[in-house]
């Protein structure tokens, strides 16, 4: 936001707001200690191919290395903790509801600092790196130990499959319920937030689509511009853990 009174206008709009859905992606968690993605210094995919650790081929081509990536990924988040961004969005989530309205948080993190800051409606598009998935039977485990889940990777389950993170890979489809909760919430929202995403990955395009195609505001939180920043009707260029405390200050 440039001006002041376009700040005032967008307090506005999140005052007035009723249904409010927010996509987040890694920039939220940056702040807390999380590389993101694609950070041209020290994002995960400036450092790693993608193809090597986030792709069920890589798997089953080294399921070792692709295991102990991810658990060293959980472990560093839960060293972490949540930061002023997920704190505020919690508290607005608690500001709609005792107004009869919601906050849904679409996510595209899985290192679960939204539950742990408070928010009580999460939707992990992404699935989570704190819970594990047996390969063989689909049971899944949560693990908040913080000690790695093996001495030897990769880590078999008592039933002859392997331990996997319970995320999504490319390549892989996003969880039904999941993609199914988000449809729903997005059927009621009245105004559509776009937090620390670059927006690339799918759906978070298609989330602003519907934005626009039923003319429901929506609003981009990012230092940086994205690919898809100019279909968004207000855009605000700083670092969500400081705007989204005071833009919640400032409804207060
Ligand atoms: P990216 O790394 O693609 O984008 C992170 C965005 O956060 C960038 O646009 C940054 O400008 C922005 N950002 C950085 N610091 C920020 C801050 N303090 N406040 C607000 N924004 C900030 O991460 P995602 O969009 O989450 O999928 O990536 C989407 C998916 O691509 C991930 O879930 C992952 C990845 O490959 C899989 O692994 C399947």
């Amino acid at each position: 936001m440039e001006s002041q009174s376009a700040h005032q206008q967008l307090i506005e709009l999140v005052r007035q707001a009723k249904r409010i859905v927010a996509l987040t992606g890694a920039g939220v968690s940056a702040e807390s200690g999380i590389p993101t993605f694609r950070d041209a210094m020290d994002g995960h995919w400036s450092k790693y191919k993608p193809e090597q650790l986030a792709t069920p081929q890589a798997f089953e081509a080294d399921p070792a290395r692709v295991s102990r990536w991810y658990d060293e990924r959980r472990l560093a988040a839960l060293g972490c903790e949540p930061n002023p961004g997920h704190y505020a969005l919690a508290e607005l989530e608690r500001i709609k509801r005792a107004q009869g309205g919601s906050v849904t948080i679409l996510t595209q993190n899985v290192d679960q600092l939204h539950q742990r800051a408070g928010s009580q409606e999460v939707i992990e598009l992404h699935g989570s790196i704190i819970r594990w998935r047996c390969t063989r039977t689909g049971e899944t485990q949560d693990h908040v130990e913080r000690e790695p889940l093996a001495q030897d990777y990769p880590i078999k389950s008592p039933n002859g499959g392997l331990w996997r993170p319970d995320v999504v890979w490319f390549g892989e489809t996003l969880p039904t319920r999941a993609l199914a909760s988000a449809d729903l919430a997005c059927q009621k929202m009245d105004l559509y937030l776009a937090i620390g995403t670059s927006g690339v990955v799918y759906p978070a395009t298609g989330f602003i689509q519907f934005a626009l195609d039923r003319d429901i505001p929506s609003v981009e939180i990012n230092p940086q511009e994205t690919p898809i920043s100019e279909a968004f009707f207000a855009r605000v260029r700083e670092a969500s853990g400081v705007y989204l405390p005071a833009l919640v200050k400032a409804l207060l």
